[in-house]
């Protein structure tokens, strides 16, 4: 198992719309890939990571959340893989951080309630719908796959801003 380097805003691959994998063709690869995304997710304490995140352009995350709202809750891992957000509904505003920004954190208008059409790590095609902070993994890791970052659904105004604080924080990335 190795701990993977995250790749950083800036670099071309987290702009880069990822195509749907063939699953079988994945397969082969999956059982290290996904024992590295998540020793690498749970090293730099994320609720996921997405594949360009780690330099791969497969259409494919990883989501490590707690089962439940308890205290020391054990994770549940969600391996999606060529997901599709089939509905959104409800809006809220939250914190929000990002692997490939460490150290950035805004306000970010999200769906409450989605439902998510992905394969899962078996092989076998799901439809999920999830609330709460899943609903927010989802639609994070499904913007990454898509070449988007939490910083593109700020208000415009915001840019000069966050241009700024992003040039102070770089020097301390990897
Ligand atoms: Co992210």
């Amino acid at each position: 198992m190795s701990i993977l380097r995250v790749t950083k805003y800036g670099e071309s691959i987290l702009r880069q719309k990822l195509k749907p994998v063939d699953y079988k063709e994945l397969a082969p690869k999956l059982p290290q890939l996904l024992k590295d995304m998540e020793e690498t997710c749970l090293a730099v304490r994320g609720v996921g990571l997405a594949a360009n995140q780690i330099g791969l352009d497969y259409r494919m995350a990883l989501i490590l959340i707690p089962e439940s709202d308890e205290e020391n809750a054990p994770l549940k891992r969600y391996v999606i893989i060529n997901p599709k957000i089939l509905s959104m509904r409800g809006e809220k505003i939250e914190e929000e951080g990002c692997l490939s920004l460490p150290g950035l954190w805004a306000e970010v208008k999200r769906a409450t309630d989605v439902t998510i059409q992905y394969i899962d790590e078996n092989g076998v095609e799901q439809v999920k719908r999830a609330r709460g902070l899943l609903a927010k993994a989802f639609q994070h890791e499904v913007d990454h796959l898509d070449g988007k970052l939490f910083i593109d659904l700020l208000d415009p105004t915001l840019k000069p801003e966050i241009k700024k604080a992003i040039k102070k924080l770089r020097s301390k990335w990897n």
